[in-house]
């Protein structure tokens, strides 16, 4: 199955998307975590990433297209796939349908998860990351044994400021992205409040994932 998560900062994608995942047997690729794992190793390509964001900002599609066209072609996403964080613009969109179309297969369908402002805010601003795992956290809602702990860090977008910014980033670039795959029959509107487990169930059952 090849699938793609589209919904606002901290509804819950890369939870989601983790777990989804896992139950398809299919890879789970998040351009962010790419993004940030060359930022921390200082690569040419994370050096190229870094301002924008530290800003909240897209990266220009030209780099985040070529990363994602690079990764699809690996072993591992030739039968399917979760995207997690792209597209995020229409451009990305008529991208990786092009990158399909080349590669014969289909995108299966678009999945968003949807969430108030009010409680992404709360999500960002309580969301904590193992260094040593990766694991991420919540303060109240998933929390870590110590949450004092040196192991935990807070994003550096996860500011109250840029938080703010990606918000509206989100709603200018990235929502209308809904509309493309509504007008594509592959939308799937997910309610995404409630406890990790029940938002998991419902995308499962509304892709018709097998039990
Ligand atoms: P990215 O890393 O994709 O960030 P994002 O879209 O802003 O989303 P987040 O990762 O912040 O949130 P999430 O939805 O994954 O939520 P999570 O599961 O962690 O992108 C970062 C940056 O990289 C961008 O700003 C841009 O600069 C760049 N970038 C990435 N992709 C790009 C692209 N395609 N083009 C251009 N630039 C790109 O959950 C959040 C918190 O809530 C956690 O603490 C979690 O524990 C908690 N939580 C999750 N589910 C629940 C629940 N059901 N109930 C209670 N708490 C929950
Ligand atoms: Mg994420």
């Amino acid at each position: 199955m090849r699938l793609v998560l589209v919904g606002p900062p901290g509804a819950g994608k890369g939870t989601q998307a983790e777990i989804i995942a896992a139950r398809l047997g299919v890879p789970k690729i998040s351009t962010g975590d790419i993004f940030r794992a060359n930022v921390d190793g200082g690569t040419p390509l994370g050096l190229k990433a870094k301002e924008y964001m530290e800003a909240g900002e897209l990266v220009p599609d030209e780099v985040t297209n070529e990363m994602v066209a690079d990764r699809l072609a690996q072993d591992d996403a030739k039968d399917g796939f979760l995207l997690d964080g792209y597209p995020r613009n229409t451009e990305q969109a008529k991208v990786l349908d092009g990158i399909l179309t080349e590669a014969g297969v289909i995108l299966d369908v678009a999945v968003e998860l949807v969430a108030s402002d009010e409680e992404v805010v709360r999500r960002l601003s309580g969301r904590r990351v193992s260094k040593s795992t990766g694991k991420v956290y919540h303060l109240e809602f998933d929390p870590p044994a110590d949450p004092d702990s040196d192991d935990l860090y807070q994003r550096s977008d996860d500011k109250p400021e840029t938080v703010k910014h990606r918000l509206e980033v989100y709603a200018e670039q990235t929502a209308p992205l809904v509309g493309y795959y509504e007008q594509q029959g592959k939308l799937v509107e997910i309610d995404a409040i409630g406890e990790v487990a029940e938002v998991t169930e419902r995308a499962l059952a509304a892709i018709g994932a097998p039990e």
